[in-house]
């Protein structure tokens, strides 16, 4: 399962970069201006950073919704660095492109995915990745996790090669539940992946142990 991180905040990305299983990075309009980033200039500059610190992938998403908008945007972020994946929106325009861009070489992200229908027509486009938001479904009172659980058995059945990037990771359960299902990326934020590090028995253990040690020494 490859972790990514979904920040466009250079120190957590720097921090999970650090912890040495890191796999990539997601960001989004709305992450990139809780950080300050606007501007055009600004914005591709930010991606070359992000680039310069992770050694996987890094979702840069399209801000236009029509086809010759999207594959103008998609391919200047594509020659931006060659970790670059283009994150294009699950729309009608948005799936040309994505068409478009798998046959060109250039890897994609189809997000803002709520259904199987959806993540067939990802695939169906050469998607490199599908992200369905299972948080978001979660906050509607949908079962996110069951979305994970129905594109995996549909993706299985005619081994497309779109991988399942479970986005809108909310919480350290989350991952687990995912990779229980077979999910083949989780984007969450770094909180999330520090969850996994942690169990009071871990903890009264270690403290334990270096308890007897200093005894001794
Ligand atoms: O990767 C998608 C993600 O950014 C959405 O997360 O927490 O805004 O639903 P959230």
């Amino acid at each position: 399962m490859k972790f990514f991180i979904d920040t466009a905040n250079i120190d957590q990305i720097k921090e999970a970069q650090d912890l040495g299983i890191l796999d990539g990075v997601t960001t989004n309009p709305s992450l990139m201006a809780k950080e300050g980033i606007t501007g055009e200039e600004n914005i591709k500059n930010h991606y070359i950073k992000i680039c310069e610190i992770v050694d996987g992938d890094v979702s840069a998403e399209v801000i236009s919704t029509d086809f010759e908008g999207i594959v103008k945007e998609g391919e200047a972020l594509a020659k931006l660095h060659d970790q670059i994946v283009v994150k294009v929106p699950m729309i009608k325009e948005g799936i040309k492109a994505i068409k478009y861009f798998s046959e060109k070489g250039i890897r994609t992200n189809c997000t803002l995915v709520f259904s199987v229908g959806q993540a067939l027509l990802a695939a169906k486009a050469g998607a490199t990745y599908v992200s369905p938001f299972i948080g978001r479904l979660d906050d509607i009172s949908t079962d996110g996790l069951n979305l994970i659980e129905e594109i995996r058995l549909v993706y299985d059945n005619y081994m497309f090669e779109t991988q399942i990037l479970a986005a809108s990771i909310r919480h350290t359960m989350h991952i687990i539940d995912c990779a229980k299902i077979g999910a083949d990326v989780m984007t969450g934020p770094l909180s999330s992946i520090e969850g996994l590090l942690k169990h009071p028995l871990t903890d009264s253990g270690l403290e334990k142990f270096l308890a007897d040690y200093n005894k001794n020494n």
